[in-house]
């Protein structure tokens, strides 16, 4: 029996857009999650968001919202950008779901019939940024000692949870499960934390307060605390998860920022001791990706760096990579374009890129494309490495050590690049070609099994990698793969344009330039306008078929055309009707520009352009040499 993997992120708070923290351990749970499958585990992964509090209902009485619709809204961005970045969840959670409001409605009501909630007048300092309150002397300049955002001084009748019954327990459970905070220091923070006196914990605001949350079940006057609320996520989603799937409880892994430490390794615990249920496995608390100014970069300063943006310039796998190759789990790390560019340069363009590049292009030249049949020798040491890279990376993943996985299968990518240019195949063909034709395969066996073990940090790029070694369909779901042996014997490589290009400039001053005005004539001797490759390409030249052609009444120059884009209809309206009758132009394949701004011509809309040259008095459309489908993209 595969053995159960239930893996989970923090449910997002939905008053901000998704940001590089977010996307950072969502990408980070994914990726662990589909190293898991590779392992043969039973794997669960959750995410989702936390909708309910005063931020919420503030943001959306601000524009004029209701909350549940507001969340709609806005748990919407996170579904799409999760979609751009390839996340495998297998469940998406909402706070405000009806699933969800049963559990937590049985949980309270379970942890109050045992005696362990009381009612209290209290008094305290609320901040509704962090959504907590805080004592007096936890301030900071009378301010919360986290974001450094106002508090307010709120004194009311609230219910209470008796945390501090639980305490001892608590700090016996992680003196003996030295793994259930990862990394060791923030079990120690936690330690510490725990050998203060631990207070009881308030789980409920008046609805007089607050309204947009969940009812307390036998206090139609509250509601209960959004922690209270959003921590019990991770247990309902195992209660009612998706139709078909079954979850057990305890998770495995709660993965964390270190902000949310307390409530995650204190509060929660504990709750779940109180409702008669395990504490989870480990709790992975990571660190924070800092801008070069070292600002912290989420909403707190307002410095934020969308996810977005480097994703749409350099594509959702570059940015999986760097974030899983440049944070070192539980510390800080740097984020900028310029870390970026300097990552994918250094490991994607030249050692794997180049790897792929050279062994199709080698096998392409002189083996016609097919990967030659050969014998290995037992003790080649390539195959020891192979062997060895692929335990290592098991033993690191199963340690959470993302980074040092990824190095280690990059050391192995590296030595298959020596070892190439060691045997010198393009030289050995002419003499030995059996020897060139082993030296090759052995090369392309190697980058098979690397990207088998890149796989889970680059989902949407590896596969065409598998697909240019002939390799199809990916294999991802079977430790087996990386095994070393007889896989592509017989398949077809193919060669072709850099599939980890190399970045000379951030692409973000190449957008901004494009932004302003083309400069003048700038180097070229014969005075003509220098393009750039880029600038070319914002250029979306595509071919289209037409499907009708009609005259523009009132004119004798123009024809309303319909062309298939690919799937894709449009109407163009162009100058053509003297040198085309209608007849000529039904079912011909033109090129037309796709990402012209629309416009006007004689009342109807015209949305593109065609291509066509004149010579003399003629006008002669240009199309593909050839039979193309329409909407293909021409570079
Ligand atoms: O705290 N670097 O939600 P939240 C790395 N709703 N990770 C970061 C980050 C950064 N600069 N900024 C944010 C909440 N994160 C609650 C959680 S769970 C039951 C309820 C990540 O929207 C990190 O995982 O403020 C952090 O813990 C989380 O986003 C906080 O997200
Ligand atoms: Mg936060």
């Amino acid at each position: 029996m595969s053995k159960p993997f239930y893996i989970t992120t923090p449910l997002y708070y939905v008053n901000d857009e998704p940001h590089i923290g977010h996307a950072y351990t969502t990408v980070l749970a994914d990726v662990i999650a589909r190293y898991h499958r590779l392992f043969g585990d039973d794997v669960h992964f959750l995410t989702g968001t936390d909708e309910h509090g005063q931020k919420v209902a503030t943001a959306a009485e601000k524009i004029g919202r209701d909350p549940q619709s507001h969340c709609d809204i806005t748990a919407q961005s996170f579904v799409g950008v999760w979609e751009k970045l390839g996340i495998s969840y297998d469940d998406f959670i909402r706070t405000t779901q009806p699933r969800h409001i049963e559990v937590v409605k049985q949980i309270l009501r379970r942890i109050y019939d045992a005696g362990d909630i009381y009612q209290e007048e209290y008094e305290g300092w609320y901040s509704v940024y962090e959504e907590r309150f805080f004592t007096e002397k936890d301030l900071v300049d009378r301010k919360d000692p986290i974001s450094g955002r106002p508090v307010e001084l709120i004194r009311e009748t609230n219910y209470f949870f008796r945390m501090s019954k639980y305490q001892e327990w608590l700090l016996k459970h992680y003196e003996e499960h030295p793994d259930a905070i990862i990394p060791p220091f923030r079990r120690n923070e936690v330690l510490g934390f725990l050998r203060e006196p631990l207070g009881d914990l308030c789980i409920s605001r008046p609805k007089s307060r607050l309204s947009w949350g969940i009812e307390i079940p036998w206090d139609p006057e509250y509601v209960t605390y959004v922690w209270f609320d959003a921590l019990l996520n991770y247990y309902t989603a195992t209660v009612s998860p998706p139709d078909g799937v079954q979850v057990g409880w305890p998770a495995q892994y709660h993965l964390i920022g270190k902000d949310i430490l307390t409530t995650h390794a204190v509060y929660w615990p504990t709750m779940l001791r109180a409702a008669g249920l395990d504490p989870p496995e480990h709790m992975l608390a990571h660190g924070w990706w800092l801008a070069k100014d070292a600002a912290k970069m989420s909403k707190t300063s307002g410095n934020v760096v969308k996810p977005l943006d480097v994703v749409d310039l350099y594509g959702p796998d570059a940015f999986r990579y760097f974030l899983m190759r440049d944070m070192v789990i539980g510390q800080d790390a740097n984020f900028s374009e310029e870390n970026v560019i300097k990552r994918l340069n250094s490991d994607l363009a030249n050692d794997l890129g180049n790897l792929l590049n050279r062994v199709t292009k080698l096998l392409t030249q002189h083996f016609d494309g097919i990967v030659p049949e050969t014998t290995w020798e037992p003790e080649d040491s390539l195959i020891e490495f192979a062997a060895a890279t692929a335990m290592k990376v098991r033993r690191l993943i199963e340690e959470v050590q993302i980074h040092a996985a990824i190095e280690e299968t990059l050391q192995f990518v590296r030595a298959i690049n020596r070892d190439i240019a060691a045997a010198e195949p393009w030289k050995t063909v002419q003499s030995d070609r059996d020897r060139a034709g082993r030296d090759l395969t052995r090369a392309a066996e190697g980058l098979r099994i690397a990207a088998v073990l890149l796989a889970p940090v680059m989902p949407n790029t590896i596969p065409e990698l598998f697909a240019r070694l002939g390799v199809n369909p990916v294999p991802d779901r079977d430790w087996d793969d990386t095994r070393w042996g007889d896989r592509l014997f017989g398949r077809r490589v193919t060669h072709g344009p850099a599939l980890f290009p190399r970045h000379r400039k951030p692409k973000s001053e190449q957008v901004g330039k494009q932004a302003k005005p083309a400069p003048a004539t700038t180097g070229s001797e014969t005075g003509r306008d220098v393009l750039t490759i880029d600038e070319f390409q914002r250029v979306d030249l595509r071919t289209a078929t037409v499907v009708s052609a009609e005259p523009v009444e009132g004119t004798d120059k123009l024809l309303r055309l319909e062309v298939d884009l690919g799937g894709e209809t449009r109407q163009l309206v162009a100058g053509i009707r003297q040198h085309y009758s209608q007849d000529e132009l039904t079912g011909r394949t033109i090129i037309v520009v796709a990402n012209l701004q629309p416009a006007k011509i004689r009342g109807l809309k015209s949305e593109g352009m065609l291509l066509a040259v004149r010579d003399g008095k003629e006008l002669h459309l240009l199309g593909p040499d050839g039979d193309v489908s329409p909407g293909m993209r021409i570079s």
